[in-house]
Formats: C-alpha cells, structure tokens, sequence
C-alpha cells in the first residue's frame, strides 16, 4: 500500500499539462492506479489525479465506495479509472455547484460545470470505455479532468463571494451543514476531488 503525498495549490507540478499515456510500461501504469485508489482511500476523496501525485501523465481515478454521507442524496458513482480521457458536453445546459479538492484543503468554491457530458477514455484494464453522465457524475469528471491540464477549481468560480473555508460557509448557511460532522471529515469527505 502506498500512500503518497498529496500536491497542493501553489504547487507548480499541479500547473502542468500532463502528458497522454504511451508506451508506458503495464507494471508502472498498475503502480500508479494502485497509488491513487490507496491515496484516495486514505483520504476518504471521490476522486483524484495523477498530478495530485506528482505523475504529470492522463490518468484519473473517481467514485466507489458507496453513498459519499457528504452527499446522501447523490448516486454512488462506480470507481472508475480513465486514461487519456476525453470530454465533450451534451448539449448547453450549465449547472453550478459547490466543489473541494484534496490540494485545496479546507476550501470550498462554486463552480459551472456542464451538466451532461459523454467521456470516452482507456480503463484500467486498457480497454475502451464510454459512457454519458449527468449531475455529480457529471461534475466529478470534469473536476478531475481538469487536473490534466493544470486547471484547479479556484480557477473556475462563478462568483469570487462564493469561495472560501468550508466551515465559514457552513456558518454563514451558504453550504448546508452535515449533523455530526467535523472539520476533520470535513475536509476530507466533502471534497468531490479529493
Ligand atoms: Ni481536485
């Protein structure tokens, strides 16, 4: 088990544009999705990229686990591996909602993201997979996929007012507080990349 530490913001490498996977070894393309479930899991994420890791490569890793209790009323989304993903939206309709990252600890931020796309990429298996998805299915895949190309979420707020420490936003009733949680979970469950 590995669990590597994770960039943060300010971090150059998290600027990167990483590269497409070729000819990249299968032991190494394994050791990297295997770092990336441990890392995640030890961080209770939703998801993550390998910049997050500092592998400035197209590969990222999202849901499993089951219902996130940060986000009961959403689908789990099945843990899915992506190389060299990408996105198109289907059709226009945008949808704003709130977003953390495990590089961005303790901050949230609203952000527009389409609310449908179709994502095409290579599995863990390197195997072809499409699929087309809507809502925080949705919105999960373009955070991390973001990361690709050096994008963080603080690069795509809809208001600069709607940004700012989880708990702070929680005070102000601008995020709903979940009973029972605290900051510790907080800043770990809550993060959609994370
Ligand atoms: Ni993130």
């Amino acid at each position: 088990m590995s669990v590597l530490e994770l960039l943060r913001l300010g971090n150059p490498l998290l600027r990167q544009v990483s590269k497409e996977v070729s000819d990249v070894p299968d032991a190494m393309l394994s050791q990297l999705i295997e770092d990336l479930q441990d890392t995640m899991e030890a961080h209770q994420g939703a998801g993550l990229a390998a910049p997050q890791i500092g592998v400035p490569l197209r590969v990222v890793l999202f849901g499993g686990g089951g219902l996130n209790p940060r986000y009961p009323d959403e689908m789990p989304i099945p843990q899915t591996v992506l190389i060299n993903p990408v996105l198109t939206p289907i059709g226009v309709d945008l949808e704003d909602g709130w977003e953390g990252c495990l590089s961005v600890p303790g901050l949230r931020g609203k952000v527009s993201r389409w609310r449908r796309v179709r994502y095409r990429a290579l599995d863990a298996n390197s195997q072809p997979i499409e699929r087309c998805v809507d809502g925080f299915h949705a919105r999960v895949v373009q955070h991390e996929c973001d990361h690709l190309d050096g994008v963080l979420f603080p690069d795509r707020l809809v208001d600069p007012a709607a940004f700012g420490f989880l708990s702070e936003l929680e005070a102000a009733g601008l995020i709903a507080k979940v009973p029972n949680s605290n900051e510790e979970a907080d800043t770990s469950i809550n993060n959609i990349c994370t």
